[in-house]
C-alpha cells in the first residue's frame, strides 16, 4: 500500500529537506512524485541541465525509505521554451495564443516541444533509470488538464497527416464526412483545418474526428516518453495520472499503454452527493486495467483553492475518500501536495504537512490514515466482482455531444445517473465499453449508446441472447463511427434484438408562452412511477412486451419501457431519460429481475441508509458512512483492523470498516 504525494522540494531551500524526510517518516509516506513541475530547475537554459539537487533529494529520500515515483517534468516548459521557440504556444478556436505564464503552456504536436520534452527525458531516464529508489515513472502531469483541445499551427498539420493515415485518400475522408452537404467537399488534405471559429456549425464528422486527433495526440506524447524510457533500460512501472472521466482523453484506449492506472480526483467536500461521483471514478479506474491495482495519485487533504469557494473537509472525511479507493481496489493514497507552498497560485491549497504546522487536524487525520494503511494487511488484487456493469464509451460521448442535436444531453451526467441507482442499491458495478467481455455480468445498462459501431452492438446482442438483461434506452444505436444515421432508420442494429421500431425521437421541452410544450412524460408499471424527461421517443412494439407507456401529453398510451424475451436473456428498451428517481426505480426493477443481490445480501430491507457504501473487494467488504447520521446493520465477518469478530457494524459519520467475510 503506497502512501505519500506529489513532492516539490524545489520550492524550498535545502535545509528543509531533511525535516520533510523526518516528518514524511512520521506519516508513514512510502512514496512521493517528485519534480513534477521542476523543468525549469533541472534545464535552466537550452543546453543546461542541472541534475545535482536532484541527485541529493533522491539520495536523501532513498536514505530514508522513501521511494520515488519520478516524473519526467515535461509538463509545464520553462519560460526559455517559449521566448526562444513561440511556436510551441497552444492556440484557441480564434487563434488567440495560451501564453506562458501559468502551467502547461505547450501544443501537444509541436515539433519543438516533443524534441525538448525529448531531450529532458533522455537525460533523466539515462541517469535514474537504474536508481534503487526509482519505483515508478511519472509521465508529464494530467495530459489535456487545462487545455482541451488546441487549434495552433502545429495541430493544423498533425490534424492533416492524422486524416491522411486514417483515410488514405481524401475522398475517403469526404465519403466519411459527407462533404457535398454545404458544399464542403475537400479536393486534398491541404484544404482540411482544425474546426476552428466558423461561422456556423461546424460538420459533425470533422468535430468528431478532432477529438479523436487530440486523445491521439495527447497518448503519442505519453508513448514517445515512455519509449524513452524503456530504452534507457528503466524497468519500473510507467504511468501518467487521469483525472477521472475526462472527456479529451480516452482512457479505455489509453489504460492499454498504462502499467498502472492512476487517478487524481478532487471531490467537492461542500455536497453531500460528491462521493457518488468519486465513486463513479474509482469504480471507472478499477475497470480500465482490472487486473492491476490503481492508485489514486491526488487528492487534497482538506480545502482546494480552484474552486469558486473552498470548502474544508469535515473531519474523517478525507479517510473515508481515501478508503472508497482502496475499497475499489486502489492500493496507493496520494496527495497533492507534501508540504503546502509558501508562494504561487496553489497556497491556499491544503497539503499533508500544512503551512500551519503539525498541531494541526490536518496533520493528525494524514498521519492517522498513513498508520492505518500500513496496518492493513494485503488485500485481495484483480477480483472480478460485479455483476452489473454500465455502458460508458469516449467516442459516444464527444459523438452524442456535437451539436443540432434534438435535444443537448449531459452524457456523463446521464451514464453517472444509472452508476448513482445501482450504488445507492449498494450493488457492485464495473463500467464497461459495448465490446468488452460481458461474460460475468448479469446485467449489462447502455444509457445513451447514439454512436455504436458494428461489434459493440453484436457484442451487446450476444450477451442478451446468452442470458444477459440488457437494457438500453433512447438516442441509442443511431449512427456509425462517422456519425452518420445508418441505413434503414433508427435502432438498426439493435431493434430486432429488442422488438422495437423507433420512429421519431419526441424532444421534451418546457412550455413556452405562445407554444405549448410539454417538458416530461410521466409513466408507471411494476417499477413504481417514473418520470420521463428530455426525449420521449415514438416508438412501435414489434416482438416485445410493453411493461409501462406514457400517461398523458402527446404520446398518451403509447409504449415507455418494454422487455423482450430473447435467447436465455432479456432485452430491454426505455423510450425516454427518467430522472434521478425514475432511474432509481427502473434500476431495482432491473436488478430484481435480474437476481442480483447486494454487496452484502439484504442491505437495503435491513435499513441501510443511501448513504452508506458497501464495496466488495474479493472477499473483503467495505462499509463507509458518507452521512450525517449513525448507521448500524448486520455484517458478520473479521475487522481487518481491530482482528475482531463482528455480526454487526455501527458507523459513525465518515466511519467505515473492512470486513473480511465468514
Ligand atoms: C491537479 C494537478 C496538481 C494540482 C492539483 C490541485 O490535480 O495535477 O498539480 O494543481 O490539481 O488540486
Amino acid at each position: 500500500m503506497h502512501y505519500g504525494g506529489d513532492y516539490n522540494p524545489e520550492q524550498w531551500p535545502e535545509d528543509v529537506w531533511p525535516e520533510d524526510i523526518e516528518r514524511m517518516r512520521e506519516a508513514g509516506v512510502t512514496m512521493v512524485s517528485l519534480g513534477i513541475f521542476a523543468w525549469s530547475r533541472i534545464q535552466p537554459a537550452e543546453g543546461v541541465f542541472d541534475f545535482d539537487w536532484l541527485d541529493r533529494i533522491i539520495g536523501l529520500l532513498h536514505e530514508g525509505g522513501i521511494a520515488v515515483d519520478l516524473a519526467t517534468a515535461t509538463a509545464s516548459p520553462p519560460p526559455w521554451v517559449s521566448a526562444t521557440y513561440p511556436e510551441v504556444l497552444p492556440q484557441d478556436e480564434n487563434g488567440a495564443t495560451y501564453w506562458p505564464g501559468s502551467r502547461q503552456a505547450f501544443a501537444p504536436t509541436s515539433p519543438v516541444y516533443r524534441s525538448l520534452a525529448a531531450a529532458l527525458v533522455t537525460r533523466l531516464a539515462e541517469r535514474y533509470a537504474q536508481h534503487p529508489a526509482v519505483v515508478m515513472w511519472h509521465v508529464n502531469n494530467e495530459y489535456g488538464c487545462h487545455l482541451n483541445l488546441d487549434y495552433s499551427d502545429a495541430a493544423q498539420g498533425a490534424f492533416r497527416l492524422w486524416l491522411e493515415n486514417r483515410y488514405g485518400g481524401i475522398d475517403a475522408l469526404n465519403e466519411a464526412w459527407g462533404t457535398f452537404f454545404w458544399s464542403q467537399r475537400y479536393g486534398s488534405f491541404a484544404e482540411v483545418f482544425p474546426p476552428r471559429k466558423a461561422p456556423y456549425s461546424h460538420n459533425p464528422g470533422q468535430l468528431l474526428d478532432y477529438r479523436r486527433f487530440t486523445s491521439d495526440a495527447l497518448l503519442e506524447c505519453y508513448l514517445m516518453e515512455k519509449e524513452i524510457i524503456r530504452a534507457a533500460r528503466a524497468t519500473q512501472p510507467v504511468t501518467t495520472n487521469f483525472m477521472g472521466a475526462f472527456k479529451p482523453a480516452d482512457y479505455w484506449r489509453w489504460a492499454a499503454e498504462m502499467d498502472v492506472i492512476t487517478d487524481d480526483c478532487y471531490p467537492d467536500p461542500n455536497d453531500p452527493e460528491s462521493f457518488r461521483a468519486s465513486a463513479f471514478a474509482r469504480d471507472l479506474m478499477r475497470s480500465l486495467k482490472p487486473d492491476v491495482p490503481w492508485l489514486l495519485m491526488e487528492q487534497s487533504s482538506n480545502a482546494l483553492n480552484w474552486r469558486p469557494t473552498n470548502a474544508p473537509k469535515a473531519p474523517g472525511q478525507m479517510a473515508a475518500l481515501s478508503m472508497q479507493a482502496v475499497a475499489r481496489g486502489a492500493d496507493g493514497i496520494l496527495f497533492f501536495q507534501w508540504r503546502q507552498s509558501r508562494a504561487g497560485a496553489e497556497k491556499f491549497h491544503s497539503a499533508m504537512l500544512p503551512h500551519a504546522g503539525t498541531d494541526t487536524r490536518t496533520w493528525r487525520e494524514v498521519t492517522g490514515l498513513g498508520a492505518e494503511l500500513a496496518a492493513l494487511p494485503e488485500l485481495p488484487r484483480g477480483s472480478r466482482d460485479a455483476q452489473v456493469a454500465i455502458v460508458f464509451d469516449w467516442e459516444n460521448w464527444w459523438a452524442i455531444e456535437n451539436p443540432d442535436h434534438p435535444v443537448a444531453l449531459d452524457y456523463l451526467a446521464l451514464v453517472q445517473r444509472w452508476h448513482a441507482a445501482v450504488h445507492r442499491k449498494h450493488t457492485q458495478v464495473d463500467l464497461v465499453r459495448a465490446s468488452a467481455d460481458l461474460s460475468g455480468y448479469r446485467l449489462v445498462i447502455a444509457p445513451q449508446l447514439y454512436l455504436l459501431p458494428e461489434d459493440g452492438a453484436a457484442n451487446l446482442r450476444d450477451f442478451a441472447l446468452a442470458g444477459g438483461h440488457l437494457l438500453v434506452t433512447a438516442f441509442s444505436d443511431l449512427v456509425d463511427e462517422h456519425d452518420r444515421f445508418r441505413e434503414g432508420g433508427f435502432l438498426t442494429q439493435l431493434g430486432p434484438l429488442l422488438g422495437v421500431r423507433v420512429e421519431d425521437f419526441g424532444a421534451l421541452v418546457s412550455p413556452g408562452a405562445d407554444a405549448p410544450g410539454q417538458a416530461i412524460a410521466p409513466f408507471t408499471g411494476p417499477f413504481g412511477e417514473v418520470t420521463g424527461t428530455l426525449l420521449a421517443e415514438e416508438i412501435h412494439v414489434e416482438t416485445a412486451t410493453v411493461l409501462g407507456s406514457f400517461a398523458g401529453g402527446r404520446l398518451d398510451g403509447r409504449p415507455a419501457f418494454t422487455q423482450r424475451a430473447v435467447g436465455d436473456g432479456r432485452a430491454y428498451y426505455l423510450a425516454t431519460i427518467p430522472d434521478a428517481a425514475g432511474t432509481a426505480s427502473v434500476a431495482g426493477h432491473l436488478l430484481a429481475e435480474a437476481g442480483i443481490a447486494p454487496v452484502v445480501g439484504g442491505l437495503p430491507e435491513r435499513g441501510l441508509p443511501e448513504t452508506v457504501e458497501a464495496i466488495r473487494r474479493g472477499d473483503v467488504v467495505t462499509v463507509i458512512n458518507h452521512g450525517a447520521e449513525s448507521a448500524e446493520f448486520a455484517l458478520a465477518g473479521t475487522d481487518l483492523q481491530s482482528g475482531e469478530t463482528v455480526a454487526s457494524v455501527t458507523l459513525a459519520p465518515f466511519e467505515y470498516r473492512l470486513i473480511r467475510e465468514s
